[in-house]
């Protein structure tokens, strides 16, 4: 039973039973002797506000919030951070003594310091092509904007939604945006090829979920490619198999998990955990690359 003076956290979903952020915010908490109590809850579809009211009563110190509520956390909270209103979503709750939220969204982050990071690609000036236009995709699109990459194109199943996804990048993406090379594309090999290469392919899209492939060029990867799937957990997905056999290095989203969940930690903590030693155990219970 938590006791009061144990701050207490949860990851709020639907599903959630598969989630690994108790065991990522335990592992950080321990690097600082530090002792949490996190726990994962089950949302029913309607009932996040309900949730939300009933942890404010637990004392609930803060709460991360993943598919498919993150566009309920920004309703929740009286103040959203300016990369959580950008991605339209939050991921991360911090509940305030006066019974007011915060809502932040450190998904962008995770991604960028994975990719910088842990993988050691620069971004700025690099080539970059983001598959897919939903809730993922506009999560990490300003964020990859901010990396001034000299190309960054979005390409989706539905055009229209690519479209809107850059219309909010040309609109948000600040100054030095016009020195971008920013276009929208259909997700299909015809149209991809005359694009030639790119540094980084991201796949935001949920077809690695269903075991789908994509239509992109094998034009797209060359052996200076990082190909990048942002699901995790499926080992080598038809879109990494793709860029594998094209030459191309790959990595899934492990390390963007590991990376967004540090950065909530320090939201509530104020403190920067060491991920590195958290990847390697949860890589190790993982299907290999
Ligand atoms: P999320 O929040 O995970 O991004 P979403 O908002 O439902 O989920 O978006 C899913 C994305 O995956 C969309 O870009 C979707 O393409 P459409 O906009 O055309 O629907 C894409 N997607 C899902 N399944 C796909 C598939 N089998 N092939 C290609 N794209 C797919």
């Amino acid at each position: 039973m938590p006791t009061l003076d144990i701050p207490r956290y949860a990851v709020l979903g639907n599903p959630i039973a598969h989630s690994r952020s108790p065991e990522i915010h335990q592992a950080f908490a321990k690097q600082f002797g530090r002792r949490i109590d996190y726990s994962r809850r089950l949302v029913p579809m309607q009932g996040f506000a309900a949730v939300i009211a009933e942890m404010r009563g637990e004392h609930f110190a803060g709460a991360n919030v993943t598919v498919p509520f993150k566009e309920d956390a920004i309703s929740v909270a009286a103040r959203v951070s300016e990369r959580a209103r950008h991605a339209g979503a939050a991921n991360t709750l911090t509940f305030r003594e006066d019974g007011t939220i915060d809502a932040d969204n450190t998904d962008g982050a995770g991604l960028i310091k994975d990719l910088t990071i842990n993988l050691g690609r620069a971004l700025e000036g690099a080539s970059i092509l983001l598959v897919g236009a939903g809730g993922a995709a506009r999560g990490v699109v300003l964020p990859l904007a901010a990396s001034r990459p000299a190309r960054l194109i979005v390409c989706n199943r539905s055009p229209e939604k690519a479209a809107a996804l850059v219309a909010l990048l040309r609109e948000r993406g600040g100054p030095g945006i016009d020195r971008i090379e920013c276009a929208v594309r259909p997700l299909d090999s015809n149209s991809l090829r005359e694009l030639g290469e790119f540094d980084l392919v991201i796949n935001s899209t949920s077809a690695s979920l269903g075991g789908d492939a994509l239509d992109l060029p094998v034009s797209c990867f060359s052996k200076r490619t990082l190909a990048y799937d942002m699901v995790y957990g499926n080992g080598i997905t038809p879109f990494l198999g793709a860029a594998r056999a094209a030459g191309a290095a790959v990595a899934d989203g492990l390390g963007m998990l590991v990376e967004q969940a540090a950065e909530s930690f320090s939201v509530w903590h104020a403190l920067r955990p060491d991920t590195a030693p958290v990847i390697t155990t949860l890589r190790a219970s993982l299907p290999p690359l």
